[in-house]
């Protein structure tokens, strides 16, 4: 299973790095697995640790792909990584062993620490389609426009029956990116 988590490792200067990264969870261990090159990557074998956090605001996931990176963190309890702070839970990992790959390593950790902050509420179909969209999002470069477009308008279904103010929020800057880079793709072309 995947869970889309939020992971935070720490840069050498000792400031957290924020990315959404789809966590393998196996049977004792996450795996974090990102492609070549990757900050994430870089910070965690450097330093051997991070956080893996669990949150259902999804400004953080559309954030962090349209440049808005500046979301809270502190000192988690037992790494020396920063968390998030508004997460409802999440778990303090240890890199345990890396299998090495020109594309995409995986490195398998093993969770030393979990907290929880606050309950999960419930499933929402806008945040469910803010994450997808934000998948999308990080995809404009493989996938066919008519595709993006059409995967686009089905997830706006949920997004108007569902959403509250954050998720429209996220929402919007992933409506903005995507048009930000055909335009940009436009003038290339011209
Ligand atoms: C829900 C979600 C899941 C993602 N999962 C991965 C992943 O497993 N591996 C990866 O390299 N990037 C993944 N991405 C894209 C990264 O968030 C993005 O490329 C990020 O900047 C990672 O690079 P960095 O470590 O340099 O920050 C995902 C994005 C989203 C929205």
């Amino acid at each position: 299973m995947i869970r889309e988590s939020i992971v935070v490792t720490a840069n050498p200067d000792g400031s957290a790095h924020i990315a959404p990264i789809g966590v393998i969870v196996e049977a004792d261990a996450l795996v974090i697995a990102p492609f070549r090159p990757s900050t994430t990557l870089d910070n965690l074998a450097a330093r051997g640790v991070a956080t893996v956090n669990y949150t259902d605001d999804v400004r953080v996931f559309a954030g962090c792909l349209t440049g808005r990176r500046d979301w809270a963190t502190v000192a988690a309890s037992r790494v020396a990584a920063p968390r998030l702070h508004d997460a409802l839970a999440h778990d303090e990992v240890e890199l345990r062993a890396t299998q090495d790959d020109p594309q995409r390593p995986r490195l398998s950790c093993r969770v030393v620490h979990r907290e929880t902050h606050a309950p999960f509420l419930g499933f929402n179909r806008a945040q469910a389609a803010v994450v997808e969209a934000a998948i999308l999002t990080s995809r404009l470069h493989l996938l066919p426009r008519d595709k993006i477009a059409r995967e686009m308008a089905y997830l706006e279904i949920a997004l108007g029956k569902t959403a509250g103010p954050r998720e429209r929020e996220a929402w919007s800057w992933l409506v903005e990116r995507i048009d930000e880079f055909y335009r940009a793709q436009g003038k290339e072309a011209s």
